[in-house]
């Protein structure tokens, strides 16, 4: 792998570049290669100023997250930026793309920075259960105060390069073609007029003020308690923060160092460094490379103007790709657009998006009542309620009228994908693309390969998802496909709890206190009722509460009842209908006490589903899982999945808690085969095959 190669020296100007494909990212190979770099330009008498470049298409995005967990090689990164900032010749790091997490602490040790006009610069470790160790947190609150440092650290965001100049935090903007010449000017003028900037790690100015107020810590937390609700290195970052305001700093850096290491060792970490690679993982199906052909994707039609429909629809507008929305009548397409514009015209009023956006993004819309204005389409997605009748009618119909290699989708969140593509002469171009409600901010997208749909379906499909914003996960073809059946088992675990006379309330608390964003009874409130109770075979709670006009948070009363602001308590109505409905289908009281019984019972049948899920081979892998779970279902980020989770409980011990579990509760709690031989095997989900 190519990582420096040698600098090149314009008119006393050393220009370093750094080149390590793809994103530049500070492996050991290329922080030696900037080492001798530096160490030559340093000693040169020709040199007197110095250029850190970098090919490609992006400057430096961090830390290489892959040497995480191995010995460190030396020079470390604080080694480097230690070299930087004694260096005894300016440096300026001319930037591009993205100078994230290490990469931009660099920049932050070297005495300028020159963004190119396109560039964000950011410190996105908090995304990965860390805080920025190589000075990050001690170099930022220089520039800019403790408070807006604590924002931009705890949010990880991205900082253009116009809000940056602003900030401080670069020197100069130039335009992205002319980087190369810009900085090597910049440098040209500092060493033909010096300059008596401090370096960062010297200046106290922006910190002054925050030194009389140290509650600004506390409060700080205390706005954000929510937000940092299970999180580990919030509360590090806060501490490091601090440091920079009260210790001189080669202390602040001796804290930022310590606390990094007892967050790289957290469970927590590992769990959120497994999600960010099972996410890009995710994108790779084994016989699908970048050689298959996949189809441009310019124009979607999508049928059903509902929540679905909307929702879908909103995303290929968000990436400029103009949509045809059908209905069957005007009334109901009338609402969904009014629905879109609605949704749209909230975020304009948050500051999010431009009056001129709003109208940009309507304007990508085609009303319609005609099928055949579908013709056209070079994708067309069903987003029709779940009948399989209205369904395979829908495909017939497409079938006659869309154009040959048009891809059809259906939307389907449990029908048999293969029955539907059926309805076809050409299932080799049908395909699921299951989205997660609302459509338009979840960002789990299952990709449903059907029996005969074809590979550059898939490709299509799974490249389309990264266009739109959405994290493409590949799933055979089953009831539920991964998620909803990956999850099923802990909503009738829950059920199953309730009826035996364990209180809604614990049930619900213990699953927040795991991490997730509510309970499962809050989540069915939330949703409605009546939206979800169809089809029950047998008597349930929930079809008696609907029956009683108990739908849910929209009512103000669904399984709790709801004050004005939305406060859920326990409800008299649901504690009678549960013990009549425990009573007509005998099941005796048997409540379940303890957080970790509880979370046993709720969470090992979706470790289970999930064992299945993988030797059925309906997933690719076990990470997959876990990203649908984490991108689907709001598990816990820091828990990494269920999957991740149950490696970390280790599974020999789930296996025997689910072997006394099914001695009491039946065959539900037997253990998946795959997961039996990998306990007695002494494995992992997350070992390699
Ligand atoms: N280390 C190792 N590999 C990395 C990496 C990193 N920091 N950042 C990205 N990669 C890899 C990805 O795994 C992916 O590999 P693959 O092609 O084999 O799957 C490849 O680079 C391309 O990445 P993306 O698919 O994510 O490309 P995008 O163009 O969509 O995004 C990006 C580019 C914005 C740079 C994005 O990759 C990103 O956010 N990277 C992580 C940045 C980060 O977290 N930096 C901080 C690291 S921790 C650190 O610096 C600690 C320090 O404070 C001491």
């Amino acid at each position: 792998m190519k990582q420096t190669a040698t600098s090149v020296v314009v008119d006393g100007v050393a220009l370093i570049p750094l080149d390590n494909p793809p994103v530049n990212a500070l492996s050991a190979s290329l922080r030696q290669g900037l080492q001798a770099e530096l160490e030559q330009a340093f000693s040169d008498k020709a040199v007197r100023a110095i250029i850190l470049l970098c090919a490609g298409r992006t400057f430096i995005a961090g830390a290489d997250i892959t040497e995480f967990g191995q010995p460190w090689q030396p020079p470390s990164l604080p080694d480097l930026c230690a070299m930087l900032d004694d260096a005894p010749k300016p440096v300026v790091a001319a930037i591009h793309g993205t100078a994230l997490g290490g990469g931009f602490e660099l920049a932050l040790a070297c005495h300028y920075r020159v963004a190119a006009q396109s560039a964000r610069v950011g410190l996105p470790e908090v995304h990965l259960g860390l805080l920025p160790g190589a000075g990050g947190t001690q170099r930022v609150p220089r520039i800019v105060g403790a408070e807006t440092a604590l924002e931009i650290i705890t949010s990880g965001r991205q900082v253009k390069a116009a809000e940056a100049l602003s900030l401080g935090l670069v020197d100069t903007v130039v335009e992205d073609a002319a980087l190369r010449d810009n900085a090597l000017a910049f440098a040209h003028r500092i060493v033909a007029h010096g300059s008596d900037k401090p370096r960062v790690r010297d200046r106290a100015d922006a910190l002054s003020a925050d030194r009389d107020r140290p509650e600004l810590f506390t409060a700080f937390a205390a706005a954000n308690a929510r937000r940092f609700k299970g999180f580990v290195a919030p509360a590090a970052i806060i501490e490091a923060v601090k440091a920079a305001v009260t210790l001189p700093f080669e202390q602040g850096l001796a804290k930022e160092t310590d606390l990094f290491e007892r967050l790289i060792a957290s469970p927590e970490s590992a769990a959120q460094r497994h999600v960010f690679f099972a996410e890009r993982e995710a994108a790779r199906v084994p016989d699908i490379g970048p050689d298959t052909a996949a189809i441009d994707i310019r124009s979607v039609g999508v049928i059903g103007a509902g929540t679905m429909g909307g929702g879908i629809t909103m995303n290929f507008l968000n990436a400029g790709i103009p949509v045809t929305l059908l209905e069957t009548s005007q009334e109901a397409l009338d609402r969904g657009i009014a629905t879109i514009r609605r949704n749209y015209e909230a975020t304009a009023v948050k500051g999010r998006m431009t009056a001129a956006q709003v109208e940009q993004r309507m304007d990508l819309i085609a009303p319609s009542l005609d099928l055949s204005s579908l013709t056209d389409a070079d994708l067309i997605i069903e987003a029709v309620y779940e009948s399989m009748d209205v369904k395979t009618g829908i495909f017939a119909s497409l079938d006659r009228i869309a154009r040959q290699g048009t891809i059809l989708a259906s939307n389907t969140s449990f029908l048999d994908l293969n029955c539907i593509a059926a309805a076809t002469s050409r299932p080799e171009w049908v395909v699921g693309l299951h989205f997660f409600s609302p459509a338009n901010v979840m960002r789990l997208l299952e990709v449903v390969r059907g029996a005969e749909t074809s590979k550059a379906v898939v490709a299509t499909a799974m490249r389309l998802a990264k266009r739109i914003g959405k994290v493409a996960v590949l799933s055979g073809v089953c009831d539920g496909f991964i998620a909803n059946r990956l999850m099923a088992p802990r909503g009738a675990q829950a059920e199953a709890m309730m009826l035996e006379d364990t209180p809604i309330a614990e049930i619900d608390r213990v699953l927040v206190d795991y991490g997730f964003a509510m309970g499962h009874f809050q989540m069915m409130d939330l949703v409605g009722l009546d939206v979800i109770g169809r089809n029950a075979t047998e008597r349930t709670v929930m079809g008696d509460l609907v029956a009683v006009g108990r739908l849910g948070q929209k009512r103000g009363a669904g399984y709790y009842d709801y004050d004005d602001k939305r406060r859920s308590r326990f409800s008299d109505v649901t504690g009678k209908l549960i013990k009549e409905v425990a009573a007509a289908r005998g099941i005796a009281s048997n409540r379940t006490s303890g957080d970790e019984a509880l979370l046993g019972r709720l969470l090992y049948p979706v470790v289970n589903e999930g064992a299945k899920i993988l030797e059925e081979g309906i997933a690719l892998r076990a990470s997959d899982i876990d990203i649908a779970a984490v991108l689907g279902y709001n598990w816990p980020v820091y828990r990494g999945g269920p999957l991740f989770w149950a490696d970390q409980v280790g599974l020999d011990r789930i296996v025997a808690d689910m072997r006394a579990l099914e001695v009491v509760h039946g065959e539900t709690f037997r253990p998946a085969p795959l997961l039996v031989r990998l306990a007695e095997a002494g494995r992992r989900f997350g070992d390699k095959p």
